[in-house]
């Protein structure tokens, strides 16, 4: 399949593997690359720029095929060595980035001059315009239903795709509930060039994470995902567990007058635990309301496969015959 995405990061298959937090290492990464579509490793995982040049090293010797590295700038308690972690990028010759949270600006000229191609990720038109417009190559739509950090606008995808295509002239792909090769088509026909999965590629073989994460991905139906961080203008859409009941409660105790320090046992250095070392409950943790549509847990190679051969199959079947 060529469309704008794979011309763009030089890939056979528009498909995507967002940066996911613990989950996004050089395994995954080079994975999904080595099955043709994009894999990302996630920077911020990585404590140190030491320690990402090493992931990226070890993704190199897994692939050698296109990968990139996810940069996030949310709120923290300590921001991260950010210029640590781009040199990082630039030196280990990694090609594409994918930036996420607040307005990657600053980081841009580096990035370019290195020649790197960067694809933010955003949850609004509005914000999707901006990132063409300081010069970011591609966007990635991230709609209502996504996993991790859906913004405040809760635009479910069947709007905020076409909208996006109203508005863009960079290529964008649709993030957000996307599964299977009914998504695909689905996301190329509300105008997008490709997608990109989160959860579903938490639910592969190669996904580096405890098998406990896997099966909580296979068991949860569309409707086990919560909100949290609403009242903090920082949400989250999570899988309901006993952490995410707790935090809930809080934040219903405690209205607007919530704050970052009333939930930091639920939320702050929780991800080894919960994805490591599969302790489900031990805070919350990112997961879209496609884990409704994720009932195996097959190989990157396979995942993408069936959804290529599905593509294939309703654009060249179902759509065609329905063309009179
Ligand atoms: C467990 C998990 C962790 C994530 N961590 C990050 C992250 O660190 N940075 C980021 O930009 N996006 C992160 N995301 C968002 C994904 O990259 C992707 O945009 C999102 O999962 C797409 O929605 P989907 O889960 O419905 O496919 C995360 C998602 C999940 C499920």
């Amino acid at each position: 399949m060529k469309t704008r995405i794979t011309e763009l990061f030089g890939i056979r298959y528009p498909i995507i593997q967002g940066g996911m937090h613990y989950v996004g290492f050089a395994e995954l990464a080079a994975a999904v690359s080595n099955a043709g579509g994009l894999g990302i490793i996630t920077g911020l995982t990585q404590r140190t720029p030491e320690d990402l040049a090493r992931e990226i090293a070890r993704c190199k010797a897994m692939t050698d095929k296109p990968f990139g590295v996810n940069l996030t700038f949310l709120p923290a308690l300590k921001a991260p060595d950010y210029p640590g972690y781009v040199k990082a990028i630039v030196d280990g010759g990694v090609k594409i980035v994918e930036t996420a949270g607040n307005n990657p600006q600053k980081w841009l000229p580096q990035l370019k001059e290195a020649g790197i191609k960067v694809i933010h990720k955003c949850t609004s038109v509005r914000h999707a315009l901006k990132a063409e417009s300081i010069g970011c190559d591609a966007v990635s739509v991230d709609g209502f239903e996504c996993g991790g950090h859906p913004g405040e606008d809760d635009v479910p995808n069947f709007i905020l795709l076409p909208r996006a295509a109203e508005e863009l002239k960079v290529p964008f792909v649709a993030s957000g509930g996307m599964a299977d090769g009914r998504s695909l088509v689905a996301a190329l026909a509300l105008g997008a060039d490709g997608m990109n999965m989160g959860t579903r590629f938490i639910a592969t073989r190669e996904a580096p994470v405890h098998q406990n994460v896997k099966d909580a991905i296979v068991a949860a139906t569309e409707l086990d995902t919560r909100l949290v961080m609403r009242p903090l203008r920082n949400t989250e859409r999570v899988l309901k567990n006993a952490a995410t009941d707790r935090l809930l409660e809080k934040e219903k105790n405690l209205g607007s007058a919530v704050t970052f320090n009333d939930i930091i046992e639920e939320v702050a250095g929780v991800y080894p635990k919960i994805m490591l070392q599969g302790d489900m409950d031990a805070g919350v943790w990112s997961c879209g309301m496609v884990a409704g549509l994720v009932r195996d847990v097959p190989t990157c190679a396979e995942l993408i496969e069936r959804i290529m051969s599905e593509a294939r199959a309703i654009v060249t079947k179902r759509l065609t015959g329905m063309v009179v």
